[in-house]
């Protein structure tokens, strides 16, 4: 779908948003004059008030400006959030993606409203099905062009230039955790971060022989049992001259079986979307370089595939790390700890960072702290916290802080090797963060974003989220760096 800002509009909808209480914005009145009164008639039809969440529609006669009008319902405009738009715009989308009709126009006369409501509206027709070969033609989108109406249109377009590149860094992570293990492995993933090299980013792949090399045994301990070489991807995009780069690293394991300690057979296909923190920093890396951010990052993928088999890694193993530390592997199944370690090691190692980002689908334990509504944050840096906060904020997707601390780091303690892979059933995702930390060097700057409740959800969802996967990450990301990293 085609989105674009203009100071008017010829389309088959037309789509308004009514302040709570109050008649017909001007817009539609000009409409109204053409449609015989009718779109006034809806707005004070039935239970329409314009209320939040209210919406009603109406078809218009033969020589209307438009064949269809829907008012939703905005509220009080002094109580309005800034997403209340988003939503809005987003609503309409689900709602007439498939009516038929090809062109919408959506009245947004302030830049900021505007800007949302492309944001919303992109967010929502997102699609992923092309891997349905018997779809019927009634089942495919129609809506092809959506033109906000708003008075200025360069400031609306400005308003909408971050968000923009954000939504292209969403639906690619959404289009990567959507996508099978039988065809997104580490090597075809690496191919997609290869083809990237088209949008400006650098892309370096490091196979088994050279992270062998480099001692990463705990990472290639999770990808041993696998037939599926593992990979270690590596996205840069300097547009930040001499700064110390910011370093985002992903959890990228492509599907999670749990290894020799094996899941339990309902709902593991889930795990395909175990790549989902690998797949934001993707996305980030994308929706830097679409908008040519002022910004050095560097984005590390871990990409390996955990899976049983006669040379699959043990519990009792001992993996050694890069970073010369020991780990006894307890449970298989906390692997994507053991992938990060090596992948932290190599981040700081070789690119020095000014501040470091990890994300991983790492607990379930998280979802059961926090749900589908924030990623889980780890941090000793309050500052750093603050921002990351605010920029979730900003973003629509939110983080909540999580604490750390030396009576958890304890719970890793092994009798055979410098750590264990597990802390235990207490605390589960902030013994794992205290796993992490022990790859992060001293006076290093870290964050660490649990988002194994976010990273998809099935159910009831906002209509932002039209997918299994929620490609989250890199609105957030985007934002975070837009406001903190750039002059
Ligand atoms: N990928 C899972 C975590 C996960 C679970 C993500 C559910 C999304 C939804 C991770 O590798 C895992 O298996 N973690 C274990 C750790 C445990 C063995 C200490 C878990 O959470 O059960
Ligand atoms: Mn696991
Ligand atoms: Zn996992």
């Amino acid at each position: 779908m085609d989105i674009k800002f203009a100071t008017s509009a010829d389309a088959d909808i037309a789509v308004f948003v009514l302040d709570e209480g109050d008649g017909l914005t001007e817009a539609a009145a000009k409409l109204d004059e053409t449609a015989g009164g009718l779109v006034a008639q809806a707005a004070s039809s039935g239970r329409f008030t314009g209320k939040t969440g209210q919406s009603v529609s109406t078809i218009l006669p033969a020589g209307a400006d438009a064949k269809v009008a829907i008012l939703f319902g905005g509220g009080k405009p002094e109580d309005r959030k800034s997403v209340a738009f988003e939503l809005i715009a987003a609503a309409m989308v689900k709602s007439q993606l498939k009516s038929g009709h090809e062109t919408a126009a959506f009245y947004a006369a302030a830049a900021e409203d505007a800007a949302k409501a492309a944001e919303g509206a992109k967010l929502a027709a997102y699609r992923f099905d092309s891997y349905f070969t018997k779809m019927k033609d009634d089942q495919k989108p129609t809506l092809k062009s959506l033109t906000i109406v708003t008075d200025d249109v360069a400031a609306a377009e400005a308003a909408f230039e971050v968000a923009s590149a954000g939504t292209d860094g969403t639906y690619l992570a959404r289009d990567l955790v959507n996508e099978p293990p039988s065809h997104l492995y580490p090597q075809t993933y690496a191919d997609r971060l290869v083809d990237m090299e088209s949008e400006g980013l650098k892309v370096t792949i490091l196979g088994e022989a050279e992270l062998k090399e480099l001692g990463m045994g705990s990472m290639l301990g999770v990808g041993q049992g696998s037939a599926k070489e593992s990979k270690l991807g590596i996205l840069e995009w300097n547009g930040g001259g001499d700064e110390k780069p910011v370093a985002l690293v992903g959890k990228g394991v492509c599907f999670d079986t749990g290894g020799i300690s094996l899941k339990p057979g309902p709902a593991m296909e889930e795990m395909r979307g175990d790549m989902g923190g690998s797949a934001a920093v993707v996305g980030t890396m994308l929706a830097l370089a679409r908008r040519k951010a002022t910004a050095n990052v560097v984005g590390l993928v871990g990409l390996v595939e955990n899976m049983p088999d006669g040379d699959a890694i043990r519990p009792g193993d001992i993996l050694h790390s890069a970073s010369g530390q020991t780990i006894e592997v307890q449970n298989t199944d906390a692997e994507g700890r053991l992938v990060l370690a090596d992948v932290l090691w190599y981040a700081q190692e070789h690119y020095n960072p000014e501040v470091i980002v990890d994300l991983a689908t790492l607990t379930g334990a998280i979802v059961i702290s926090l749900g589908h509504e924030h990623a889980g944050m780890f941090t000793d840096q309050d500052e750093l916290g603050k921002a990351l906060k605010q920029a979730g904020r900003k973003s629509g997707e939110s983080v909540w802080r999580m604490p750390l601390g030396d009576a958890y780091d304890k719970l890793l303690k092994s009798q055979f090797a410098d750590m264990r892979n597990i802390g235990g059933r207490a605390a589960g995702s902030i013994t794992a963060a205290q796993f992490l930390k022990r790859f992060v060097n001293e006076g290093q700057k870290w964050v660490h974003l649990d988002i194994a409740g976010v990273a998809w959800r099935a159910g009831d969802k906002p209509p932002t989220d039209p997918s299994w996967a929620s490609g989250y990450g890199p609105r957030l990301l985007n934002q975070w760096i837009k406001d903190n990293y750039e002059g």
